[in-house]
């Protein structure tokens, strides 16, 4: 039995990671914040009105939660565990069903690592059949992913939104269009996540991603990222169906599996997290060691 079946089975009762705290964080390359053409003014009155973190927040429970939450992904992805790991510095933050705090968490995790000051986090919303982000965040739609993805004269900076936190930008998803499937599974799409981890690898970027079992969007973009914040929202999801949606995550290299929701003092903590090098839900990685 995995570990994650055996956090499965207890259904609820919540492991801490085996987070490293020792490790040291070394960006790749140089950092390099590309530019923008656009800059956007998030809402933060209304982000903490429904309970998101601040940019200011620095003790408070839900801060201290999203530290637990960030460190195994930054460890992953700029630690030297990150050479195994194929676009370690991409995160999708999925579920398996609609509702289970996928943005919530997206954002949270941004806004938390954005804090960190020496990385640089890109927010996409890759939830193209249903984004939410733009109006989360309180910021008007604009063009986004999907328009960068159909028309090639669109570039980097016509898409992303610079924030008024510097480290932060923003992609919004743009608009609805009937092949999006098609669109994020693109040469395109391969080429712009190869530029986003080898480019600017001082940079965790964060996608915002529809449900598994909900939308074949997300098991494109699962293939695409080095590591995967499977959100479960702890009281509601059936055991049965994270396992189905794991079984659209076997080829992934890194998943976390993230409690959320839980009525529970380590709230939010990971569970089924076997570490780097345990990729496939805490199943032994050959390659390792
Ligand atoms: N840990 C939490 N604490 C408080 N509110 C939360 C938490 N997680 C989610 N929520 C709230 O629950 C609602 C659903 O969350 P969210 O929109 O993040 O889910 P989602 O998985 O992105 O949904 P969808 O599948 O529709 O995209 C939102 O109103 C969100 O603010
Ligand atoms: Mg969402």
């Amino acid at each position: 039995m995995d570990i994650l079946e055996k956090a499965l089975e207890k259904s609820g009762q919540i492991e801490q990671s085996s987070t490293d705290h020792s490790t040291q964080l070394k960006p790749k390359l140089a950092r390099s914040i590309p530019a923008t053409k656009s800059s956007v003014k998030i809402d933060w009155g209304k982000l903490a009105a429904e309970g998101y973190l601040s940019n200011e927040e620095g003790k408070s429970g839900l801060a201290e939660q999203y530290r637990m939450v960030k460190r195994p992904l930054l460890t992953n992805a700029f630690s030297a565990a990150a050479e195994g790991i194929n676009r370690s510095n991409l995160l999708l933050v999925t579920s398996s069903i609609p509702s289970e705090g996928k943005t919530f968490t997206a954002i949270n995790l941004a806004i938390s690592i954005a804090n960190e000051r020496d990385k640089n986090v890109l927010l996409i919303d890759a939830d193209v059949a249903k984004p939410t982000l733009a109006k989360r965040l309180g910021i008007t739609e604009s063009p986004g992913l999907i328009e960068y993805l159909e028309d090639e004269s669109l570039g980097f900076s016509d898409i992303s939104l610079s924030t008024d936190i510097p480290n932060l930008q923003i992609i919004p998803a743009g608009k609805r269009h009937t092949f999006s499937t098609e669109l994020l599974s693109s040469n395109r799409m391969l080429q712009f996540v190869e530029q986003l981890s080898e480019r600017y690898s001082d940079r965790i970027v964060i996608f915002d991603s529809p449900p598994l079992l909900a939308a074949t969007e997300a098991e494109v973009l699962a293939a695409l990222v080095g590591q995967i914040v499977l959100v479960v929202s702890a009281e509601t999801t059936m055991q049965n169906t994270v396992k189905e949606a794991l079984k659209k995550l076997e080829d992934c290299d890194v998943v976390l599996g993230l409690l959320n929701k839980a009525k529970h003092e380590y709230a939010m903590s990971y569970y089924g997290y076997g570490g780097y090098g345990y990729g496939q839900y805490g199943q032994q990685h050959e390659a390792e060691e």
